[in-house]
This record gives C-alpha cells, structure tokens and sequence, in this order.
C-alpha cells in the first residue's frame, strides 16, 4: 500500500524536475510547481502559462482553476484581471467558484431532479430547494491531474478528472478533460471542455472567473461596458430556474445589444433583477447558420482602455453581475473584495435544461463526446 506521504513526494519530486526541463532551456514548456497541500493530503500543482505578449495565466489542479491572468492596459502595465485566493484553502472552504472549472452541470436544476430515459435522476440539493453549479461537491473541488501539452505556437495544460458513475447523483463514469491554451503571439485564453460517459448523463461545463477588468479588484464593476449579442435571454423564478419562456430584450434593462455600462440600469425596478438582486441571468445567444465559435460578449473598461472579447461554441451565456459577493472576501493579496468586484461571463447551455424541452439538449448519450471551446481574447482601445 502505497501512503498518501509518498505519493505526495513522487508529485513533488515530479514538479522540480519538470522545472529543471524550464532551466535547461526548453522554452515552451509551463512553470509547474507546487501551490499548497488540501486537506486530504493532495499535493496541489501550479502551471504558469507564458506568451510573447506579455499575458501570464496561472491555472491550479484542484477545480482545475484559474487563479490568475495578467493582461496589458492601454499603457502596456500589466495587472491581473481575474478574482481569487492567495492560497489553497480560499478555494478548498470559499463558496463563489472563483475562476473554477464547473460541472457536471453549470447553473441550477430544478429540484436537483431531471427525466433521463424515462426515469427519474436526484441529484445533490446545495442551492435551497435547487442543484447548483454540479452539486455538493461540484468539478470545481475535486483535484484533477495536469499534464503540459505545450507546443511551439502555444502554451497549453491539459488538465483531466475522472468522475464516478453516481458522483452528486449523476449517472455514467464521466471522463472530462480540460485544456488551456494560451498563443505564444496572441492575448487570449482558450479553454476546451471534453468529456465521454458510459451511461447517458447529462453535461453542460464551464468556467466561473470573475473579471475586474481595471485590474483593481476592490473597485466595483459597474462601470464596465458590456455587449450581449442576444436579443433574447430566459427569465427565472424566485430561485432563478428559469420559467421555460425566451423572453425579448428589446425595451428591457436586459439589452445589451449596444454597449452599455452594467451599472446603468441595475437598480431598475424590475422584478427579474430583483430575483437576481441585480444580473444573474442566461442570455440566448444569436447563431449564425455556421457552426463554430461565435463572437458572444464584449466587455470595456474605460480606465485601463481593456477590452475582453468572448467567443464561445456554446449557445448561452450566464452574465452574473457579482451580487454575492458581500465586501466580506478577502482575496489575492489580501485585498477586500467589494460588492460586485466582478462580473462572471459563464459560457454555456441554459440553466435547468433537462427539465425543457424547448431548450438546447443536455444529454450525452454513452459513447458519445461532449466537446465544447470557449476563447477569452483580450485587446485595448482609447475611450
Ligand atoms: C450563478 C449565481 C451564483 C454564483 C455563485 C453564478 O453562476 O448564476 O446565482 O450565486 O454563480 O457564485
């Protein structure tokens, strides 16, 4: 029987030796070393992805997490535009799913309960009478093993999670593989979700980050100006799950068509940002006839002159205004992070889809894979 302690050793004895491959000149490989040891004993590893350009991403295997990215201001300064913790217990105990990987299943489902294949399927309750964000225990707390796949165009991790048959209450032995790639000559981020089941499951995964694009996290965002390409989104109920209903934007504090700053009309009197206690809502996304990534969100911040660009292959988007976050979490470097320091752009299927017929399917059918990209590509303008 092979102890948790030795275990531990061969991983750390792994992280330096693929640290001595960085010395030894092999530019394209990551920066891996250790972050910290959870609870249970797991040694947890650090990847830093590198580009010409300057941008940094720094991606952990528990939650296979984002927990950094460095990108220019129009003054070519660069900060870190996402929100975290400084080390690993802020994502072992915190509860708002900085830049972590979710599933099996982004956002709510009604009741934790679905019909597959004529039956029914409970799933874990961790959100009131709902399911969130996979559950419990949910991809974003589990620890995933990393490998560097970096080639000489990029630097890439891929990170991998074998999820049981049962996990959360989700039926099928889910294999699930993430990768992040970061161009040697382009500031962009390109994550791709992967996954096969051996009983048809569900699978809708994505990525928490909460951006603060003025690379000071204790400001809030409400200044930021946001495009939705979507002239529809899906109203909630009281505990967000959505009615079913594809609702038109057009005359709504919901239109984002053109740009606009979040804050403006986030304190309208409306019920829906009442649910949501501002926007916490899944816009549908306009397709074209092309199948592919399709340009989804534009974001600018008029301090810094960043621009975020969100291209994804998925046919929603939750745009999640930050109304959680309290001014209570103490973040990266200590800082306090104020009430709406950040804004989430969860790329994805609709919240509750099982439970819609009308809704994009879900399922993934044994032997089938599941793959999905999403690109967050950064750039900066004058005002
Ligand atoms: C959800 C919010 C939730 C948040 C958790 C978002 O994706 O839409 O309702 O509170 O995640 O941090």
């Amino acid at each position: 029987m092979i102890s948790r302690g030795a275990v531990r050793s061969a991983c750390i004895v792994f992280l330096l030796f693929a640290n001595r491959l960085n010395a030894d000149g092999m530019k394209h490989k990551l920066h891996v070393s250790e972050f910290g040891t959870t609870q249970g004993g797991d040694s947890i590893g650090r990847f830093v992805l590198t580009n010409d350009r300057g941008a940094v991403a720094v991606v952990i295997s528990y939650g296979a997490t984002l927990v950094s990215l460095r990108m220019s201001d129009r003054m070519g300064r660069a900060a870190d535009v996402v929100l975290g913790y400084d080390n690993l217990a802020g994502y072992e105990y915190g509860k708002s799913y900085f830049g972590g990987t979710i599933g099996r299943y982004g956002n709510r489902i009604a009741g934790g309960q679905f019909p597959l294949g004529g039956k029914m399927v409970q799933v874990s309750k961790n959100d009131g009478p709902n399911s969130l964000h996979g559950g419990t225990t949910g991809f974003n707390k589990r620890v995933w093993a990393g490998v560097d796949r970096s080639r000489d165009d990029a630097q890439v991790l891929e990170l991998s999670y074998v999820s049981p048959d049962g996990e959360e209450g989700y039926p099928g032995r889910l294999q699930v593989k993430v990768t992040y790639t970061l161009p040697a000559k382009r500031n962009e981020l390109r994550i791709d979700y992967w996954a096969t089941t051996d009983k048809d499951t569900v699978s809708n995964l994505t990525n928490h980050s909460y951006f603060n694009l003025s690379g000071v996290a204790s400001t809030e965002i409400l200044e930021h100006e946001l495009v939705l390409h979507a002239s529809r989104f899906t109203p909630v109920d009281s505990t967000l799950i959505p009615t079913g209903e594809l609702r038109a934007v057009s005359g709504t504090p919901f239109d984002f068509r053109k740009p606009i700053a979040i804050g403006a009309r986030i304190n309208h009197d409306d019920e829906q940002l009442k649910f949501g206690k501002g926007y916490d809502h899944n816009w549908v996304l306009e397709k074209s006839d092309k199948p592919g990534l399709q340009l989804a969100a534009e974001v600018f911040e008029p301090t810094s002159g960043r621009v975020l660009e969100v291209l994804t292959t998925e046919p929603g988007i939750q745009f999640y205004s930050g109304n959680f976050l309290d001014g209570a979490a103490r973040g990266k470097g200590g800082e306090l992070y104020a009430y709406r320091a950040g804004f989430c752009l969860e790329t994805q299927h609709f919240p509750d889809s099982p439970n819609h017929n009308n809704f994009p399917s879900t399922e993934l059918k044994a032997g089938a894979t599941y793959h999905s990209t999403t690109i967050f590509r950064f750039s900066t303008r004058e005002k």
